[in-house]
């Protein structure tokens, strides 16, 4: 075959190849180790010496041509490429954007700010106390001997070395009035476990326990302070009302019932027809905690009330299952934010 025409070949070929890896091949069959133009050279040898230059010089000159096709034809099948692949993932920039998902404070916590602000501003102290108890500060100290059938609702979670993990705030209670002298005014809030779990309770809780040490201290105090506390809490004008009731480290002792804030009174399903929710335990420190923690009875008197923080985070954010605080579908979630 004459080098024309093994060209001519060879530059078709060239034109029609799509992608890098079909010209790379092309190349090959020309100008290979077997390649066509390869071969053309190799038989040089079997020419006339006078005619081996001139026909030497021929089939350079379409190795040069050749390789100058090859070479035009690489770079624009490179240049596709790359456009294929900037258009490939080509961002629309006319598109609204994407903003980042924050996160944000659990409804429980969000209530327990506020009440702590509340309580902040009302010259309080935040203290906390451990999760992990021993018996003395979660019932002995609280007039809860060990025989005493308090002990029973309480459905405490106990440890095999004698610890436990707190049932209530109270502990913190004595554990300031071991350390403080009066006047004290704090509120502990914190996490507490009891064997209990279905549509109203789980096992881990919160409560937020109010403790005011002082001369004077009188349950015209404690009531006071619990109306003015839930009226700014619930921001509504509730009614608060107070039931006579019993716990060991208190006496007197009240359960105190809060207007529905549902219905306001009216009865809806939420307060099971009655108008009312309960909310908190209260009552005027007994004088044998305040002795058992070094404080004079003689001396000094004082109150002491705890609720449940999830409860009232419930109840402000009108959340009818406890559960839902726990489940931490983000869904729920986002609407506190
Ligand atoms: N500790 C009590 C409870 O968990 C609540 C309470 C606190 C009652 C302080 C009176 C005074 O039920």
């Amino acid at each position: 075959m004459d080098i024309d025409e093994i060209l001519n070949q060879a530059q078709t070929a060239v034109d029609a190849a799509v992608d890098l890896r079909s010209l790379d091949e092309i190349r090959v069959t020309y100008l290979g180790k077997k390649g066509e133009l390869t071969s053309l050279l190799k038989g040089l040898g079997r020419l006339d010496p006078e005619q081996r230059p001139k026909v030497g010089a021929l089939i350079n000159a379409a190795k040069v041509k050749f390789q100058t096709t090859l070479d035009a034809r690489k770079t624009l099948l490179e240049q596709q490429q790359l456009s294929a692949a900037i258009n490939a993932d080509a961002v629309d920039i006319t598109l609204p954007g994407r903003s980042p998902t924050l996160g944000g404070l659990h409804p429980v916590t969000q209530a327990l700010h506020r009440i702590e602000e509340i309580f902040l501003g009302a010259g309080y102290e935040v203290v906390a106390g451990p999760e992990i108890e021993n018996d003395y500060y979660n019932f002995e100290a609280l007039n809860i001997p060990s025989h005493h059938p308090a002990r029973a609702m309480h459905d405490t979670f106990y440890f095999s070395d004698g610890t436990l993990l707190r049932t209530h705030t109270s502990p913190s209670q004595v554990r300031t009035m071991e350390q403080q002298q009066p006047p004290i005014r704090v509120i502990c809030p914190g996490r507490v476990y009891r064997r209990d779990s279905d549509l109203t309770h789980s096992p881990m809780f919160h409560q937020v326990e109010g403790l005011v040490i002082d001369k004077g201290i009188s349950f015209a105090d404690l009531k006071g302070t619990v109306i003015d506390f839930l009226q700014r809490f619930f921001e509504k004008d509730l009614q608060v009302r107070f039931r006579p009731s019993y716990f060991p480290f208190t006496e007197p002792s009240a359960e105190v019932d809060v207007q529905c804030v549902h219905c306001l009174g009216d009865g809806c399903r939420v307060c099971s027809q009655t108008g009312w929710l309960e909310v908190m335990g209260c009552g005027l420190v007994h004088p044998n905690v305040l002795n058992m923690s070094g404080i004079d009875s003689e001396v000094y008197s004082g109150f002491a009330f705890g609720f449940g923080g999830d409860r009232l985070a419930m109840m402000l954010y009108e959340v009818d299952d406890l559960r839902l605080f726990f489940e931490n579908d983000v869904r729920f979630l986002q609407q506190f934010n």
